[in-house]
């Protein structure tokens, strides 16, 4: 039997949450890259209800706004003065269509376990046996707090008894009121206008309508579950780090049945929006966050921090941290990198350590290898930046971008001074200063000549290990016949261009420099 669309979900958010001890509401607490009324929604919307409802009070409009930012289409319903879970779906159903028919399903707002599966295994119960109540019930060892299930000698539900209104016996049953529900809308209704406010709490309760419908002589039944985790509710924080553990430790699952290769599931932590490819290897201490997609055959950890980060077949990323990034196929990151938002490291490219990068573009197969800055700069294909090279991006005014061309070569610690453009196949020196442009094909030498000082040593410090060691040196030199190839700089490729007698000294021995 193919199960009818519910005719809408009512979200119950409108308590205040006061063990949360906490100036946020709760149900915009998070676990697991989404907020508590973010699962509730995301739960209700795998239903396919026609109509979504969420019910507010309490900081009702940071609730509000939060709630439309995810899902523009969710009603948003507002409770009066009047308390209760009765009232809530009251003031929910105000603000549907009054003639809406079918099933309505309530979910509370801070149970963020509840997955879709449940609910339309409730919808299919509810279904099955025609009732006109369908409530989901748990058995629990210590059932202290909860709503309980009553049920007549033939086992038919009667009806639900909260704790605090509760007898003795009443107290020893262990079947618990979830508090999720599906009804026949029009019951619903008309049931609701029957409950009244003669409890211990002064409030409506929407329990009271399973004993309104059975005394109409309409069915009520009860969908028993297994799995308590999805019933538990979010009251102090102790509970939203409980929650939080088992949730990660299902979407970690999750994450090895869709083939992802999780070395150590205790310290690794998965948002629910997070995709990760087969074979994928996460190492320990990594937490992906929020909409990150990670591709196959993927190295990634360990302890690395990706949030809303798009990771490409084969990459490696170990030891970084990445936020809003785009790190291409094949390519590599890490150790002890910082990727900031705007970073999108093509094929094969390279950022080593030590390196942060922000709005930068790096083309496929480029290097960034060690200890450099690089913001707001696009660096083309096949470039390497030397390390310690800094992309001085701000003038404490404003900011500015610059470009490195393709198959380019930045020398060591240059320092480029945005906006400049280094052209495709352009040098620039180790060591240099780059404030103007610098054309296909040239070399920018943009820094002090050295000049060797003769016998600077022995004038201003003799007496010194620096001065014997020097007398040592010179002594033996002078021993020696001069070599009259001199070995090349190997530590200054990019110094080609340096003619050999221009070896500068200064006799003067001035300390000019
Ligand atoms: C409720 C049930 C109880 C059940 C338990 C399961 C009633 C009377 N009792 O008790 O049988 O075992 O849930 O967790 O329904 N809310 C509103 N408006 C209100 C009051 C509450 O929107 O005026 C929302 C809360 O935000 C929360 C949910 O309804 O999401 C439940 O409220 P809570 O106060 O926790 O109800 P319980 O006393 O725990
Ligand atoms: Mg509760």
């Amino acid at each position: 039997m193919s199960t009818p669309r519910p005719a809408a979900v009512i979200v119950l958010a409108a308590g205040e949450g006061t063990r949360m001890r906490s100036r946020r509401p709760k149900v915009l607490h998070a676990i697991g890259g989404r907020t508590l009324v973010g699962h509730a929604i995301h739960a209700a919307r795998g239903a396919h209800p026609e109509h979504l409802a969420v019910v507010v009070r309490h900081e009702r409009d940071l609730v509000a706004a939060h709630v439309n930012g995810l899902d523009p289409t969710v009603v948003i319903a507002d409770q009066d003065e009047v308390k209760g879970t009765g009232r809530a779906v009251e003031c929910g159903l105000a603000a549907l269509p009054p003639d809406l028919e079918g099933t309505v399903l309530v979910t509370y707002g801070d149970v963020p376990l509840l997955a879709s599966d449940t609910l339309l295994g409730l919808l299919a119960a509810h279904a099955e046996s025609a009732s006109a109540v369908t409530v989901i019930t748990a058995s629990l060892a210590d059932p202290t707090g909860y709503g309980r299930i009553l049920r007549d000698r033939d086992g038919s539900v009667a009806g639900i008894v909260e704790q605090k209104d509760a007898t003795d016996a009443q107290r020893a049953i262990t079947e618990i009121n979830s508090g999720l529900y599906a009804f026949d809308a029009a019951v619903l209704r008309s049931a609701l206008a029957e409950v009244g406010t003669d409890n211990s709490q002064g409030e409506k309760y929407l329990t009271d309508v399973l004993a309104i419908v059975r005394g109409r002589g309409l069915g009520v039944s009860a969908h028993l579950i297994d799995d308590l985790w999805q019933t538990e509710g979010v009251n102090d924080k102790i509970q939203l780090a409980r929650l939080g553990a088992e949730l990660n430790r299902r979407l970690v699952e999750r994450a090895m049945l869709a083939g992802a290769i999780v070395v150590d599931p205790a310290t690794t932590w998965i948002d629910a929006d997070v995709t990760i490819g087969e074979d994928t290897v996460i190492h320990p201490g990594t937490q992906i966050h929020g909409a990150t997609t990670i591709g196959a055959d993927c190295v990634i950890g360990p302890d690395t921090t990706l949030t809303d980060v798009e990771v490409g077949d084969g990459a490696e990323v170990v030891r970084a941290q990445a936020v809003l990034a785009v790190i291409g196929a094949g390519a590599s990151v890490g150790p002890f990198s910082y990727l900031r938002p705007g970073t999108e490291l093509g094929a094969h490219g390279k950022i080593g350590g030590f390196v942060e990068t922000k709005n930068a573009i790096i083309g496929t197969g480029a290097k960034v290898p060690h200890l450099t800055y690089a913001g707001d700069v696009t660096i083309g294909d096949g470039a390497n930046i030397g390390a310690g090279t800094i992309f001085a991006n701000y003038d404490g005014v404003t900011k500015s971008r610059s470009t490195v061309g393709a198959h380019s070569f930045v020398g060591s610690d240059s320092v480029l001074v945005a906006p400049v453009h280094v052209a495709d196949g352009a040098y620039v020196a180790a060591g240099s200063t780059v404030t103007q442009d610098v054309g296909p094909g040239e070399l920018a030498v943009a820094r002090g000549r050295q000049r060797n000082v003769e016998g600077w040593v022995a004038r201003k410090r003799s007496g010194t290990a620096t001065a014997l060691a020097a007398g040592k040196a010179l002594a033996a030199t002078a021993q020696q016949p001069l070599d009259p190839e001199q070995p090349p700089d190997a530590e200054q490729p990019t110094d080609a261009e340096r003619p050999p007698a221009t070896r500068h000294t200064d006799s003067e021995g001035g300390e000019r420099s």
